[in-house]
């Protein structure tokens, strides 16, 4: 039998089909129950009415609580109305397996208690849009490299030695000897180009990252081309036109999960400007609001988002105090209240954001300010910058003692290397990171030996200098933020199935 989805109704109009999935929401009355079903290919209306239906069991539909399994075989009608914009009329059912108190409700939950039934939460509209999202945009970026030519080649999760510095390294042990978990793909990737020419890896990475932050995770998916006889300008334009083909690739597949997302599409669209190329230098410039980017002020703007937000803050007590006052009076109907306490609940949870940034703000106004050439940029300085800019911003050679050991050395300044870091706009930040790369023995030994590398563990690598060595870059596109950014979420956990933080193993 060919199974149909719920995908597929729109070629089912007025055609009896079955369907088998998961009860996401029901509401019922005498004789007729109104069940939202997901299938995993969408959602529709299945409405069971007594009299419509061919078999005697309507009583079987009171054990079709949240997230039974059953299936259902009807009448497929349009109906922009419903959900997905289409309705089943059953005339036969059946529960596959039954669901008592499903822990993961229509109200809030708290952020821990949604983590640590993720397994479950994976099934709520929002985060079927996000994971749909995820896998569109892998396969864009798969699509992107393969179209142009570029050989996948997979590089080792056990490695000997450190890809991107010793301080977020995860040791463990290989059989005696000590091995860490990788950080990056890269040092093997150049290996693959010069093998292949122009190659991408796509893997899990690790970073031991202990501090708790919105932007990182311990384990996350990094995809990383490395392209022979590229310089930092051609990586640049390589980078722009992924992000943008591969945006406008999921804004065309995605339309429906975006907007379950409520995501503004249009602010995606800023792909199809040119990315502006901001020297490191002029970006110190520009935090420190000696510079004004069409018009605006960085310290101003900071400056700014504090009144924004106290007032925003009034706002949602006004709100919470009306909707309470809805709650404790005695002529609501129970639906009514209930639908005021998730508002409620949702209001008291946006307060906490706002006044978590407005803790932050004076102190990111401070950074901004006095923020030190040579730095490298914290998170704070990245939001601040990408709010200016209302498109991805590409930013450019960077002092030598803040990058990776790899990075090629500016010839017209020895203090700069030609690294780039592209950052997301709407305060994203950085979501790649890449750099032409070092061809000089010379040069790499000195800079292995200030990071207090073994230059031992690096021996295979420098031979790739010594055998042909050409001019190429590369550069790392972290899965997981660009997905936070596609799907504008508050929080990298959400972007990946099961996230690892300093503070998560389970599920
Ligand atoms: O900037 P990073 O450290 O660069 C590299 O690893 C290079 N070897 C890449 C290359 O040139 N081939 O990391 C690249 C990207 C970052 O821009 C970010 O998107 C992501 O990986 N990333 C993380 N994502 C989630 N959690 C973390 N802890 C991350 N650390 C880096
Ligand atoms: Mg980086």
């Amino acid at each position: 039998m060919e199974l149909k989805y719920i995908k597929d109704l729109k070629e089912n109009i007025g055609k009896e089909i079955t369907l088998q999935g998961w009860v996401a929401n029901k509401r019922d009355s005498k004789g007729i129950a109104f069940i939202t079903m997901r299938d995993g290919s969408g959602f529709c209306q299945v409405v069971i009415a007594e009299d419509d239906l061919k078999t005697n069991n309507f009583e079987d539909s009171k054990n079709l609580n949240l997230e039974a399994s059953f299936s259902v075989t009807g009448l497929v009608i349009e109906d922009e109305k419903q959900i997905g914009g289409f309705e089943i009329k059953a005339h036969t059912f059946a529960l596959i397996s039954e669901s008592v108190d499903y822990p993961v409700t229509n109200k809030e939950h708290g952020v821990d208690f949604l983590l640590e039934n993720r397994h479950l939460w994976l099934r709520s509209r929002k985060q079927w849009a996000i994971m749909k999202v995820r896998n569109a945009l892998i396969f864009a970026i798969h699509n992107f490299f393969q179209t142009k030519d570029f050989t996948l080649t997979d590089s080792p999760i056990f490695t000997g030695s450190a890809g991107e510095g010793t301080s977020d390294l995860f040791e463990t042990e290989y059989f005696g000897e000590k091995a860490y978990l990788a950080q990056t793909g890269q040092l093997y990737g150049e290996a693959a180009a010069m093998a292949h020419g122009r190659i991408y890896t796509f893997g899990p990475t690790f970073r031991a990252e202990k501090s708790k932050t919105r932007r990182h995770l311990t384990e996350f998916w990094m995809m990383e081309p490395e392209m022979a006889f590229y310089d930092l300008d051609m990586n640049m334009d390589l980078m722009e036109d992924m992000i943008r083909t591969v945006i406008n690739d999921v804004i065309e597949r995605c339309g429906a999960e975006l907007e379950i997302l409520g995501r503004d599409v249009e602010a995606l669209k800023s792909v199809n400007q040119k990315f502006p190329r901001v020297h490191y230098d002029e970006a110190v410039q520009i935090l420190r609001g000696e510079k004004d980017i069409n018009g605006v002020n960085a310290l101003e703007m900071l400056a700014n988002d504090i009144s924004v937000k106290e007032a925003r803050v009034l706002e949602l007590n006004t709100e919470i105090e009306e909707r309470n006052a809805i709650i404790n009076d005695n002529v609501s109907k129970k639906g009514v209240k209930n639908f005021n306490r998730t508002k409620v609940a949702a209001a008291i949870s946006e307060i906490k954001d706002v006044e978590e940034d407005l803790r932050n703000i004076p102190n990111w106004l401070e950074s901004a300010k006095t923020f030190v050439h040579g730095n490298d940029l914290g998170g704070s300085d990245e939001t601040v910058l990408t709010r200016l800019f209302g498109c991805p911003i590409m930013v450019y050679n960077w002092p030598k003692d803040i990058k990776a050991f790899y990075m090629k050395r500016d010839e017209k300044d020895n203090n700069y290397v030609k690294g780039v870091d592209l950052l997301a706009p709407e305060g994203y930040g950085e979501i790649i990171g890449g750099s032409e790369r070092e061809t000089s023995l010379e040069k790499l030994l000195e800079r292995i030996a200030a990071e207090g590398l073994d230059k031992e563990d690096y021996s295979w690598y420098l031979e790739l200098r010594k055998f042909g060595s050409v001019p190429h870059s590369g550069f790392g596109l972290g899965l997981e933020r660009l997905v936070t950014w596609v799907c504008k979420l508050q929080h990298i956990r959400e972007a990946i199935p099961f996230p690892r933080t300093s503070q998560r193993l389970r599920p």
